[in-house]
């Protein structure tokens, strides 16, 4: 069902374009099936989100080029971990949650890409990602206790783990996976955590998301946004 969706938004690639290329399971399949057209001839050029990414589309022979050479690029396609009817979604199950939002907020529009799992009615049953600067982390997560305090959501918040030691992210990082429940207001959210000195960015993606493909056993569903 990912594969299916990731073919399916080749449809959107036109020769020329500057494309942000995500990351995940999801957003390799997309990488793998632009490979085989750029080898039929199909001239475009990536910008990755993490360097499994940039490997694998150089692997594939995509032709790659920097951010700060291209800031504003045609289009960005990545995977979600969750996506509502208002097409806001929570990304950062990978790590890469701040290059993905940077790369997908430079674009003209946003293509997600995922299998039915993926879809909630309201967002927050996988845990939101909040990448923090690793200075000063407790008292940084002092602050985003208070802030869901205040908001009155009941939060356990996880320090991500790889092999024993904290995860670092390729900025630099840590990530602490809050696991919430349900989220009523996905904005005033982010908006406070945002504002905390040391909360880099969230895995919160809201007014990014334009198009959601959605594969499932039947076919590849297309939601677009008004
Ligand atoms: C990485 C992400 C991924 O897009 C998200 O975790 C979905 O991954 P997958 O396509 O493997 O299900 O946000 O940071």
């Amino acid at each position: 069902m990912k594969k299916a969706a990731a073919i399916e938004a080749l449809k959107f690639v036109k020769p020329g374009m500057n494309i942000g290329l995500g990351t995940g399971s999801t957003a390799n399949h997309f990488i793998e099936a632009l490979g085989a057209r750029v080898k039929e001839g199909l001239d475009v050029r990536g910008v990755p989100t993490s360097k499994a990414t940039e490997e694998l589309a150089r692997e594939h022979g995509i032709p790659l080029v920097r951010l700060h050479d291209y800031p504003h690029l045609d289009l960005t396609v990545d995977g979600a971990d969750e996506f509502d009817p208002e097409f806001r979604l929570i990304k950062g199950g990978g790590g890469a949650l701040l290059r993905e939002k940077i790369v997908a907020s430079s674009s003209r529009f946003m293509v997600v890409i995922a299998d039915e799992s993926k879809r909630v009615k309201k967002l927050g049953k996988f845990p939101l990602p909040v990448e923090v600067v690793v200075f000063g982390i407790k008292a940084t997560i002092w602050k985003i206790e208070r802030a869901f305090k205040f908001l009155k959501l009941d939060v356990k918040m996880v320090l991500r783990v790889k092999d024993g030691n904290p995860f670092v992210t390729e900025n630099g990082n840590f990530i602490l996976d809050c696991s919430i429940g349900e989220i009523p207001d996905p904005a005033r959210l982010e908006g406070l955590l945002k504002s905390i000195p040391g909360v880099v960015e969230t895995g919160l993606f809201i007014g990014i998301c334009g198009i959601v493909l959605m594969g499932t056993p039947k076919g590849v569903t297309e939601f677009k946004r008004g």
